[in-house]
């Protein structure tokens, strides 16, 4: 019986275990997550949403803080078209956090940043180059495009001298958007250097309507396979989403994936950046308690847990500190669902916002518990202490037993309490 460590993922001259650690914004992927996967000789992702607001908590800046009192007077504006982002910021704040992790590489992984392209922040096109030219600029081995993929990011970049040499992969749900992105990039006589095909069972926004339960993984993986391999094009294939057990990754590596991408059972490992108690939350939660639900104001569905604090808060919107979600207008449909309950509420400091959230706020304090399908089986991943709580992993015991479990069998920590 195979095992993943069987397997090995060629990405030009690199040599890899086939194992990437997905990103998980904001800074829930932390370099710390990343950085062992790399040691370990794997891929580990670091994020660049909310990048302003993760180099100030890391690394002592005042991004957040400076831009806030910029556009103090436009706080209760409900026009928020002016309030735009110093892209000087951006690039510090992007070669700060990437610079960083990269200075403390060890091993012979890689380290690549998750850039969701839904990151807005009222103005696509120039705040995604500068995001992405300051990733290149601050020496990230590779850089993943997601959630909202433009079709002509790459052309952002393409006179960047590390445009060729950096590893640049984009995240897809369907063989449509990977021909749509192939065809748009032709011209630019540079594929991508690998594509993550994530399901249906993933965390995070989903690439999916809510008929989510219609698609499956293992169909859309095989579609795509065979597609490449009918076009010739050899593109490595990384499947994710809902692959929980060594041996569900070692059945896609057999099906043409050549690695799998993972991230919810590291969720709930030391080096997550979610607080300690949000991890006992992902550990207890059963699989009722889970939902994909609309109030993400980027149109995609989210898969979270029920009990997000985020659910049906009615802050109000930040976007004078964060803005990342404005759209190139300056809007974001947060805004327009707290301003419909302000007006149908006056005078209320009671204020509700159930159909849509302020995802950058809330996901920025842990609030949104965004989660894969299967976190309802973590608890089957530790020890239950005598506290009630469950005792967290270490990112390399579970990148481990991703490495080497047969059989379905999940390896258990050493138990560290005191009898
Ligand atoms: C807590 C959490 C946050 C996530 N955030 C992001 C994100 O910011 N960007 C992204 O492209 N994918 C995100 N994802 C998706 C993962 O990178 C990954 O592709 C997927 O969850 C793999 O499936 P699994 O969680 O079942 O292992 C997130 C997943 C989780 C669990």
């Amino acid at each position: 019986m195979k095992r993943v460590d069987d397997f090995r993922l060629q990405l030009g001259s690199h040599e890899l275990v086939p194992i990437v650690v997905g990103g998980m914004g904001v800074d829930i992927s932390t370099a710390e997550l990343a950085l062992e996967a790399a040691r370990l000789g794997g891929i580990g992702h670091i994020s660049d949403a909310l990048i302003t607001d993760v180099a100030d908590r890391r690394f002592d800046t005042s991004f957040v803080k400076e831009k806030t009192k910029f556009y103090k007077l436009n706080i209760d504006n409900a026009d928020k078209s002016s309030v735009k982002f110093d892209l000087g910021h951006v690039a510090e704040a992007t070669r700060l956090h990437v610079g960083r992790t990269m200075e403390a590489k060890r091993g012979s992984g890689l380290i690549f940043v998750n850039c969701m392209e839904k990151l807005t922040m009222n103005g696509p096109a120039e705040t995604l180059r500068v995001r992405l030219a300051s990733a290149l600029d601050a020496g990230i081995d590779g850089i993943t495009l997601s959630a909202g993929l433009h079709l002509g990011s790459f052309s952002l970049i393409a006179d960047h001298p590390r445009f060729r040499d950096a590893k640049l992969g984009i995240i897809v749900s369907s063989l449509r958007a990977l021909q749509l992105f192939i065809r748009k990039n032709a011209r630019l006589e540079r594929l991508p250097d690998y594509v993550v095909v994530e399901g249906p069972l993933a965390g995070g926004h989903l690439g999916f309507g809510l008929d989510w339960a219609q698609y499956d993984l293992r169909t859309i993986v095989r579609e795509i396979a065979a597609w490449l391999e009918q076009e010739q094009l050899d593109i490595p294939l990384i499947a994710a989403g809902g692959i929980f057990t060594g041996t569900d990754a070692v059945s896609f590596l057999e099906d043409g994936a050549r690695a799998v991408q993972v991230a919810t059972r590291f969720t709930v490992t030391h080096e997550c950046g979610l607080p300690d108690d949000v991890k006992q939350e992902y550990f207890r939660a059963n699989e009722e308690d889970i939902e994909v639900n609309t109030i993400s104001p980027t149109g995609y569905p989210m898969r979270m847990l029920k009990s997000s604090p985020a659910i049906g808060s009615g802050i109000r919107p930040g976007c004078e500190s964060y803005g990342y979600l404005l759209d190139a207008k300056g809007q974001c449909a947060y805004i327009d669902a707290y301003n419909r309950e302000v007006a149908l509420h006056p005078g209320s400091r009671d204020i509700h916002v159930w159909d849509k959230t302020c995802l950058c706020t809330h996901m920025r304090n842990f609030k949104c518990w965004t989660c894969g399908h299967y976190t309802y089986r973590l608890k089957d991943t530790s020890h239950r202490l005598t506290d009630g709580s469950y005792q967290l992993l270490t990112a390399e015991h579970v990148f481990r037993d991703y490495q080497f479990s047969t059989d379905h069998r999940i390896a258990l920590p050493e138990v560290l309490e005191e009898a």
